[in-house]
Order: C-alpha cells, then structure tokens, then sequence
C-alpha cells in the first residue's frame, strides 16, 4: 500500500488575503471543484495553499498538493499525481484506472497547481475522479478556469494596496534594504504603477535591493530618487533578475511569467494584445475596435478576443466600471514589446493618439483601416 498522501507543508505567509482564503473556505464547503483563477503572479498559488493547508484538518486523508507548472506533456496527468501519492507506475491497468483506484476510498483535498496548459487533461481528470471517487475534493489553480459542470470559480484580484506595499517593504527588507518611512509615498506609487501585482511587487522590491550598492555610488541620489529610478526601469525593462546565459524559470522573471500565458494565447488574441497596448488607461468595447479592429483583425475578432483574453485573465474587467477592462501594466508592457516586434507600434500610437485627441473634442473616431 501506498504511504498516506504528503500534506500541503509549509503554506507561504500571506499578507492580507483574509477575505480570499475565507472565500475558498467557504466554497470548499459546498462544491467539490474549487478553481482559483486571476492574473499571473497575482497569488493563486499562495491563497490556495493556505486555504489547503487550513482546510487539511477537514480531510481524514489531508490535503495533497501536485505541482504542475513544469510538466509540459499531457499525458503525463495521472502519473504526475501518482508520483505524488507515490503509487508506483507499474501496472497493467491504465494511469487513469490506477489512479481512480487508489483514490476511491479517500477522502482527500486534492490541490492541482497551475492548470492552464493542461486545460483539457485538467478538466477531464477531474471529472473523471470526482465522479469515481466520493470523499474527494479538488481545489485548482489555473490563469482560466477549467470550465467543468459544477466547477466554483474564484477569481482573485490584485492585492489592497495596504497589503501590496506591506509585501513591497517586507520583501525589500529580506534583500537587506529598510523602505524608510519618508519614502513610503514613493514606494506605494511603485505598487499602484505595478497594479500590486505580489509577483511584480517582488521582483521589483529584489531588483531595488541588486541596485542599491551601485545607486548609493550615484551622488546626490537621494532614497526617493532611487525609487523613482526603479519606476523607470520598470516601465522599460522586464527583465529583472535575468541571467542572459540561462532561460528565465516562470517566476524568476515577469517575461518568462508574462510569456507563459503569451504562449497559450492564440494568434488573434496576442495581435490584439499587442495593439491593446497602446491604451494608457481603460478602454471599452467600441474604443478597443476603434483603434485595434483592421482588415486582419476585425470588430468580432476585437469582440470575442476581449472577453477571450479577459477568461485569460490577461485583460481584467473593471469590477466597479461595468463594460471597462484595462491591461494591467506589466502585461501592457509586454504587448507593447510585442507590437514593436510586430513594426507596428508608430502607427498604432498614432491610431492611438487620434482617437484620443477626436474623443477630446467629443467627436466618434474610426481609424481608416
Ligand atoms: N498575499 C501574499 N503575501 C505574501 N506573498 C505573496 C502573496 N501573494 C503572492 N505572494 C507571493 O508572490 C509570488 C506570486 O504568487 P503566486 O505564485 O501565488 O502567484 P500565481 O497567481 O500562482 O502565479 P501564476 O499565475 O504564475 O501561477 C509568490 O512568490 C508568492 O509567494
Ligand atoms: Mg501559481
């Protein structure tokens, strides 16, 4: 027999997320499917794990957390998390029936981490299990959801800003940098400039922390123009912490945790990303086609792929604004990389530019396309 399932161990310290932990809680308490969805780097796996870790005692089997993010091949579903049950993958009988075997009498909090590569063999996995095996719950975390018959989804969004610069400042604290009080104000506005974003908000608070020796050197910079520097760099490179002589692992760089939802984007919706870069600020339906829509991307692509990428949770939707989604900075700053690539960033800004100025004087605006 197997050893008992590994526990979810040691759950992050979470700044805030009271509200979101209490939430998977509660839905774990009627749904069997749990998908937390949200931005990348937003905190899907942080709030999962310590809902997991706090909800584990209501399991007789515990909580099992399966790490997903590096397995590429599909295929490799079952034995991805039989490896994880350490049930040894020496059977005549298929992954999937070996699996639904060893699970069927437990009564188990399954935590799937990172999904959306997987979307299909995720979905179906778990409809498989959850049909065979009674007592089991899954809680998955996933930049879509799964889109399953009784899934509970609950997208997360940014942090408050109380608790982006709490993460900003302890975060620069590990790296050995005190955030001294005076300079509070300018860290908030790296946060607000970062749509506290935890994922951003640490890289930017260790790349502060690399810099901090050599802007002591610059004379006459005082902390506050340091942080301001950092702003800066942030607005024009993405490439924090980077190696250049090694691929960047997914969180070790907002590129390479940007690029991984890029790659599961569809070619319609990474031009239209691209083009949505040029927004300075939120846009809504009508705006995204006046300046987007062109003979190769046109009003319906611009339609469905702003709902398409929201789900992606590339784009978010304004909570408070019905019908308004913005790109959160990071990933405008990507699309705009993009659309560099692309040799159309001059004429999309000025695309841009003119739609701007027509709404100003309050006039409709339609780009010749
Ligand atoms: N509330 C929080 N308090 C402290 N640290 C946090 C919090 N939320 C996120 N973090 C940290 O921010 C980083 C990104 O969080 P996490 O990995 O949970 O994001 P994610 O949404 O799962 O990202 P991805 O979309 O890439 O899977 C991690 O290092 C995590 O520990
Ligand atoms: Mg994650």
């Amino acid at each position: 027999m197997p050893g008992p399932a590994s526990p979810v161990s040691h759950p992050p310290e979470l700044i805030g997320r009271a509200a979101e932990m209490a939430a998977v809680r509660r839905l774990l308490d009627s749904r069997r499917l749990v998908t937390v969805t949200g931005l990348p780097g937003v905190g899907k796996t942080a709030v999962s794990m310590a809902a997991a870790a706090a909800a584990a005692g209501n399991f007789a089997d515990g909580a099992l957390l399966v790490r997903l993010d590096t397995l590429r091949d599909e295929t490799l579903l079952p034995h991805t998390i039989m490896a994880t049950l350490q049930v040894p993958d020496r059977f005549t009988r298929s992954p999937l029936e070996v699996l639904t075997s060893q699970l069927r009498d437990r009564h188990l909090l399954l935590v799937l981490d990172t999904c959306e590569h997987l979307l299909g063999s995720c979905a179906g996995l778990a409809m498989a299990l959850l049909t065979a095996c009674p007592k089991l719950q899954i809680l998955a975390t996933s930049r879509e959801p799964l889109r399953v018959p009784g899934e509970a989804e609950l997208a997360i969004r940014p942090l408050l800003l109380r608790d982006a610069l709490a993460l900003f400042v302890q975060r620069a604290g590990q790296a050995g940098v005190a955030v001294a009080a005076q300079n509070r104000a300018t860290a908030a506005s790296i946060c607000v400039q970062l749509d506290k974003l935890p994922l951003a908000i640490e890289l930017a608070a260790g790349e502060l922390a690399r810099n901090e020796a050599a802007r002591n050197e610059a004379a006459g910079r005082t902390p506050a123009d340091r942080l301001a520097d950092l702003l800066s760099h942030l607005e024009a490179d993405y490439d924090f912490a980077h190696d250049p002589g090694q691929p960047a692992a997914r969180h070790q760089t907002l590129r390479a945790a940007i690029g991984w939802s890029h790659e599961l984007c569809t070619p319609a919706e990474r031009l239209l990303w691209a083009r949505l870069s040029v927004f300075a600020g939120p846009f809504r339906l009508p705006d995204a086609q006046d300046v987007c829509t062109t003979s190769q991307l046109s009003d319906e692509v611009v339609t469905a792929g702003l709902s398409l990428l929201t789900e992606r949770s590339v784009l978010l939707a304004d909570e408070r604004t019905p019908g308004e989604y913005f790109l959160p900075v990071i990933l405008r700053g990507y699309g705009r990389q993009m659309l560099h690539r692309l040799g159309e960033d001059a004429e999309f800004k000025e695309r841009y530019r003119r739609w701007q100025d027509t709404r100003r004087r309050g006039r409709g605006f339609r780009a010749a396309n």
